[in-house]
């Protein structure tokens, strides 16, 4: 059996429909990169131990070194033969340092702990190129958020018209989100940054290796503690896929925003050409197609996770070949991640908000009923005897169809001698926006805060 890492206690080969079933080569080949790193490292504590003399370890190190490039150049592959990328690799060493030497380098190490190493390093180097992508999207959010710092519109709750609010502060909302989204990448690191290798199949190595020099070799914080723990967990790639899902869903979010807002009746925005699409029929069409696969595959990202989870559900320790199943959907993140989020970040960035519509439609709907009560709190009216006064208002509002700020003084008084003409004070949207000024409101002076305490904390990420 051309290539097998196993075979000796086994009198015939396997079966066509096991070899297809067991085959992974088709998706972990990805790793190659990380399993000759970790390969490198691993010539070199054999060598620390005397297992390896120094022209062996030079020898091996110059076959990785051959096969890398190899690899990266595409002249080295997998081949039909190979159950997976540890087994196409060992093919690929001995074809290149010889049997006797390649067959040195598996002594000590095992699939278990190469392939729970190898996801690790995988999932570190994507977190950053996810983390990247995630900012530009919050920058994106920040420069639309500094392009129209006054600009007022309906705030919702809902979905329907609640209190006026900045076009910033709803931003910066979302903001805010990806920013937490960007700390949780940098938590998980810390969980992430612990090395399996050394671990072997389950109980450690006889042969007296080093796993921290490993570890640090292949830009780890530590190697494991536990052998077993190493080679069986992977809650750590599942906490990656919970982010990855949360970082979908918070995409989902805004982007169903931006549906709505590009709607005739909203009107509130105009997607950028280069960021929609057409209709193949109607050839007025302009459609949100970003914000649409957005949020599409925002339940792909919440399948990879729920995938992944029922994987791990229901395994004894150590490792198992249901194990061999935790790939794909972590690929299937990260890939779609990077798909997504360039397109997104560059969707927001290129917004053009019509912000007179949003402005002349922020304080409808009686969205200043609350003001009306809290001004009348203000003048030492209790809250609900305010709140019962400010929705006869409206009440009245309505019946005659108009909005509060019609009504005349003697309507106002009418309903009570506390609303005295002094309440038209409030009666404007930014009358409304200005009195929420403490921190965390929408007044202009307090959103403009915001913004400065929320670059001040996205500094050091
Ligand atoms: N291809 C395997 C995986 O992805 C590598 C570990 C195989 N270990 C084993 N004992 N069969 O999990």
């Amino acid at each position: 059996n051309e290539g097998a890492l196993w075979g000796g206690r086994f009198a015939s080969g396997p079966a066509d429909a096991l070899a297809a079933l067991s085959k992974s080569t088709q998706f972990d080949f990805r790793l190659a990169r990380y399993d000759i790193a970790g390969s490198r490292a691993h010539a070199r504590v054999l060598h620390r131990t005397g297992l390896l003399d120094d022209a062996e370890l030079a020898g091996m190190l110059s076959a990785l070194d051959r096969l890398e490039e190899d690899v990266l150049s595409g002249a080295f592959g997998p081949a039909a033969s190979d159950e997976d990328v540890h087994g196409a690799l060992e093919r690929g060493l001995l074809e290149r340092a010889g049997e006797e030497l390649g067959g040195k380098l598996r002594a000590g190490r095992s699939r278990n702990d190469q392939i729970a190493t190898m996801g690790r390093m995988f999932l570190r180097d994507h977190a950053r190129v996810v983390a990247a992508q995630v900012t530009a999207v919050i920058d994106a959010l920040i420069t639309q958020a500094e392009a129209h710092p006054e600009a007022p519109m309906p705030g919702r709750t809902h979905l329907q018209h609640a209190q006026p609010v900045l076009l910033s502060h709803h931003l910066l909302a979302h903001a805010w989100a990806f920013a937490r989204d960007l700390q949780r990448l940098m938590d998980w690191d810390a969980r992430a940054a612990v090395s399996p290798y050394g671990s072997g199949a389950l109980a450690g190595s006889s042969l007296g290796l080093d796993p921290q020099r490993v570890a640090e070799e292949l830009g780890f914080a530590e190697a494991t503690w536990n052998s077993i723990d190493g080679t069986a967990a992977r809650d750590v790639y599942a906490e990656f896929a919970w982010v990855a899902a949360m970082v979908g869903v918070d995409l989902s979010r805004i982007s169903e925003e931006v549906i709505f807002w590009a709607t005739k009746e909203a009107s509130f925005v105009t997607l950028d050409d280069a960021f929609s699409t057409g209709s193949s029929i109607m050839p007025q069409k302009k459609n949100p197609d970003v914000a649409e696969l957005a949020r599409g595959k925002s339940g792909r990202l919440i399948g990879d996770l729920t995938g992944l989870l029922g994987t791990l559900k229901g395994l004894p320790l150590a490792y198992n070949r249901d194990l061999q199943e935790d790939k794909e959907p972590l690929f299937d993140a990260v890939d779609t991640l990077e798909l997504l989020l360039p397109a997104v970040s560059g969707m927001i960035g290129t917004l053009e908000f019509h912000t007179e519509r949003m402005a002349e439609l922020a304080p409808r709907g009686f969205a200043l009923a609350t003001d009306i009560a809290e001004w009348l709190v203000r003048q030492g009216v209790p809250f609900r005897v305010a709140h019962e006064l400010a929705g006869e208002a409206v009440r009245a509002a309505e019946a005659r169809d108009v909005e509060l700020w019609d009504l005349t003084d003697e309507e106002l008084t009418g309903i009570s001698e506390h609303l005295t003409p002094a309440v038209r004070t409030v009666l404007s949207t930014f009358g409304s926006l200005n009195s929420r000024s403490s921190r965390g409101g929408t007044a202009p002076q307090a959103v403009a805060e915001q913004l400065a305490e929320l670059k001040r904390q996205l500094e050091p990420i």
